[in-house]
């Protein structure tokens, strides 16, 4: 069968620039100075993103391929699902275990990537479409916190949506809960939710991920400020920042930060915004909670999801649960 052609619709250009002006005045000015994690990911920062995963310091993305090579089966019987939806999905290589899956049983009809990240979401989209003949394709460039009405919904045919990665863990408490309570409105009874989480481990483990000994994640890191200079005409030298990741116990998260090395007075021409850095100071670029089962369960909940089943690894380094809508009638 040939496919059809996939589709890709784009929620972003101005109003993400937009976004990023927004957030800008409102992070930069601040005592204690911090942007949405969001903003790394332009097309080099995408890349950048997938070179960390090959990382041998960066366990998250392997660890759940080999927990996905090992359970898509089960996910795709205890879920029937036939429409993926995929939130940040990044280059979709987790995708295509699933979508596997469910092209054995059978299921397989449609595959909904989205991403603010224009570049992969087209990639996505074309390469997933060519893979799988006869999948209908239709991919979302678009930010999850903003622009979930448009996955559309073709028919009721069950619906799996993943968001994969830990990915939710870049986001503070009450912000991932609002987002689970987004994504629980495109579950109708009978949809599941695929929810892929980092676990609490050794500190160690986890700095020497963010940390790696190629300087990729501080290129990433770092590349940010190559995105504030593009698109807001700003003149950081990214150089004067250092990469700094910690894990902080209290919180259980990750913190990426960038450190002036020198005092830096920045001028954000884009916003006619001079912003200082005094020696030292940090910018916080993204936090990546990390997760336990009771953890995930009450966030879950919060959400109007009950957590139904629990898959992780031999080692207990990172989890996928699925999860459906808590009331038993889909009230
Ligand atoms: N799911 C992939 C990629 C994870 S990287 C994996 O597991 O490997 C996180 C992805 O989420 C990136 O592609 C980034 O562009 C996207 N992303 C981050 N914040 C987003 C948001 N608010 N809306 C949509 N996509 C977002
Ligand atoms: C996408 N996200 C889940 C990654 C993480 O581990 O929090 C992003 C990342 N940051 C540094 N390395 C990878």
């Amino acid at each position: 069968m040939s496919s059809p052609p996939p589709t890709v619709e784009s929620w972003l250009s101005d109003e993400q620039s937009r976004s990023l002006a927004n957030d800008v005045l409102d992070g930069l000015t601040k005592p204690f100075k911090e942007l949405s994690p969001k903003h790394l990911y332009d097309a080099r920062g995408s890349e950048l993103f997938e070179l960390i995963c090959g990382l041998p310091e960066y366990y998250p993305t392997r660890t759940e391929l080999a927990i996905l090579r090992d359970r898509a089966t089960a996910v795709v019987a205890d879920t029937a699902a036939a429409e993926l939806v995929e939130l940040g999905a990044g280059a979709a290589d987790k995708a295509r275990l699933l979508l596997d899956a469910m092209h054995e049983a059978g299921t397989l009809r449609r595959y909904v990537p989205l991403d603010v990240s224009e570049s992969v979401v087209a990639v996505a989209a074309t390469t997933l479409a060519d893979a799988y003949p006869g999948l209908g394709v239709h991919g979302v460039v678009g930010d999850f916190e903003r622009h979930l009405e448009h996955v559309g919904r073709r028919d009721d045919a069950p619906r799996l949506v993943a968001l994969l990665g830990g990915t939710i863990g870049n986001f503070p408490p009450g912000t991932r809960r609002s987002i689970l309570r987004k994504i629980a409105g495109l579950l109708a009874p009978g949809d599941h939710l695929l929810l892929g989480t980092d676990l609490v481990k050794d500190p160690r483990v986890i700095e020497a991920a963010y940390n790696d000994s190629q300087g990729v994640t501080a290129a990433f890191n770092r590349n940010l400020l190559h995105v504030l200079n593009r698109e807001l005409d700003a003149d950081f030298e990214p150089e004067a920042f250092d990469h700094v990741a910690f894990y902080d116990r209290r919180h259980e998260w990750i913190e990426m930060r960038l450190r002036a090395v020198r005092p830096c007075s920045v001028l954000i021409a884009g916003l006619d915004l001079r912003v200082e850095f005094a020696a030292g100071e940090e910018l916080r670029t993204e936090i990546s909670a990390k997760f336990t089962r009771p953890r995930v369960g009450a966030d879950l909940a919060a959400a109007g999801l009950a957590l139904e089943q629990w898959h992780t690894d031999a080692d207990g380094l990172f989890a996928l649960a699925v999860a459906g809508r808590a009331s038993k009638d889909g009230r």
